[in-house]
């Protein structure tokens, strides 16, 4: 039996949140939707900086993981600064609230568009406040030469941290592994004094930060330990040759329990990066999306059928792997509970689905439910926050759900969805191009 943990738990036999009975809030919308928590979400940044603050290491949100407004808004004013990976994230940073000065520009393939806004949004920019960080994180000697052009040409002077691949293996689902060779990310350990060498001096560009981010969901603290260990030689190396680096950038990835399993939790983490950097004088940064989110939400959902089928019957959902996709494209699984506790009785496996066309539509097999789940009956999944809304698509012309965020008794719409009305509405003028 799946374990709830707060904010979410049955209360006289219904599913809550916080304060908020789930139910109540299925009958006043349609399903799917989301529903964050925001006790959780500020409980989750408070211990963050307990952790991670307190030992001076710097704290950017990567913000890749949800990126609703109202969610950034709330972290926004909390003093955290923000990693982001596209100039549409730096829109919607800076409309909630995020100072280009706590910015860090992160992401392998950033377009000359994107890296111009950027420039004149004034990430990077070097005569900031030195409580802050800000910095573009390049990962290519071909984005750094284009970085110099454009800085060049706005008459900019921007402060640039080179992303390496530690070539660390790591215990996750291979598709997100990022730190090792053959991934795309970063720049091999062995050119990176080379392009220090190169830029040294120059007039639009300071190379003064490594980063790294070796991977996501990740329990283990030894992966950590082996990739700071290659980054701080790394440090005295260039320090040798003369190149002072005064900013480590650590990246994200730590792991949390979906409902069974190992977790990496704030101060197990921040207790090794501290040891590992003792010796490091400048300023660390760490990028956690998925920890400081994933546990403040759920997708709650309809049962549309429960269908009769050898070996086992299918729970058939009105959420779709458009909806929440994590499940069809790295078999992660999130635990589903039935929003009426007396339901979770007497046992049976199910199939869960959704009702796209595509048998990769599949959420959970051989999944113990109650054994008298009709058509009608609300679930909801567990630990939805991270990676969840944010990666939706409109596959088999399906809406976009909206998103709830609870606080007590009270609930308000977060995002409205988006109706096939809105969507077919970008397809009625047909430009001549
Ligand atoms: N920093 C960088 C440069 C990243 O690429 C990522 C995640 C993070 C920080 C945050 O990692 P986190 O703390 O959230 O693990 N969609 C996948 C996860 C992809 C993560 C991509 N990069 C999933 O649903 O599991």
């Amino acid at each position: 039996m799946t374990q709830l943990t707060e904010p979410v738990y049955y209360h006289q036999g219904e599913l809550q949140m916080e304060s908020s009975q789930i139910r109540t809030l299925a009958g006043k919308m349609a399903t799917p939707f989301y529903c964050y928590s925001e006790a959780r979400l500020l409980g989750n940044v408070r211990r963050c900086k307990d952790a991670f603050e307190s030992r001076g290491i710097q704290i950017h949100y990567a913000m890749k993981a949800n990126s609703t407004l109202h969610i950034l808004r709330l972290i926004a004013e909390q003093g955290l600064g923000v990693d982001l990976v596209s100039g549409g994230e730096m829109q919607r940073a800076l409309a909630a609230g995020f100072p280009a000065s706590r910015m860090i520009f992160s992401g392998v393939g950033k377009s000359r568009a994107e890296l111009n806004a950027a420039i004149e949004a004034g990430v990077g920019r070097l005569e900031g406040n030195q409580t802050e960080s800000s910095q573009f994180n390049v990962e290519s000697a071909e984005e750094l030469a284009l970085l110099a052009e454009l800085a060049e040409q706005q008459n900019a002077r921007v402060s640039v941290a080179l992303r390496v691949n530690p070539d660390v293996s790591v215990n996750t689902h291979k598709n997100i592994t990022t730190g090792q060779k053959g991934n795309k990310f970063g720049i091999d350990m062995e050119r990176v004094c080379e392009l220090c060498q190169h830029y040294a001096d120059h007039s639009h560009l300071a190379i003064e930060g490594l980063a790294m981010h070796i991977g996501s969901q990740i329990c283990d603290t030894e992966p950590y330990r082996a990739a700071i260990g290659k980054m701080m030689a790394l440090v005295d190396q260039l320090a040798q040759e003369g190149v002072e680096i005064t900013r480590l950038d650590l990246g994200g990835g730590f792991g949390i329990s979906y409902g069974q399993g190992d977790a990496l939790d704030f101060e197990t983490i921040a207790e090794v990066i501290a040891a590992e950097t003792e010796r490091f004088h400048g300023t660390v940064i760490v990028e956690p999306g998925r920890s400081l989110v994933a546990d403040t939400g759920i997708l709650v959902s309809r049962i549309n059928y429960v269908k009769a089928a050898e070996p086992r019957s299918f729970v058939i959902l009105d959420a779709g792997m458009n909806d929440l996709m994590r499940p069809a494209l790295y078999q992660a699984v999130h635990p589903i509970v039935t929003v009426n506790e007396a339901a979770n009785g007497t046992a049976q496996e199910y199939d869960i689905v959704g009702p796209i066309c595509e048998s990769t539509d599949t959420f959970a097999r051989s999944y113990p439910l109650s054994g008298d789940l009709q058509a009608g009956d609300l679930v909801a999944f567990l630990c939805a926050g991270a990676y969840c809304s944010v990666m939706n698509s409109t596959y088999n012309s399906r809406t976009i759900i909206p998103e709830v965020m609870v606080s007590g008794s009270e609930a308000k719409v977060i995002r409205q969805p988006v109706n096939q009305q809105t969507l077919m509405a970008f397809e009625q003028d047909m430009p001549a191009l």
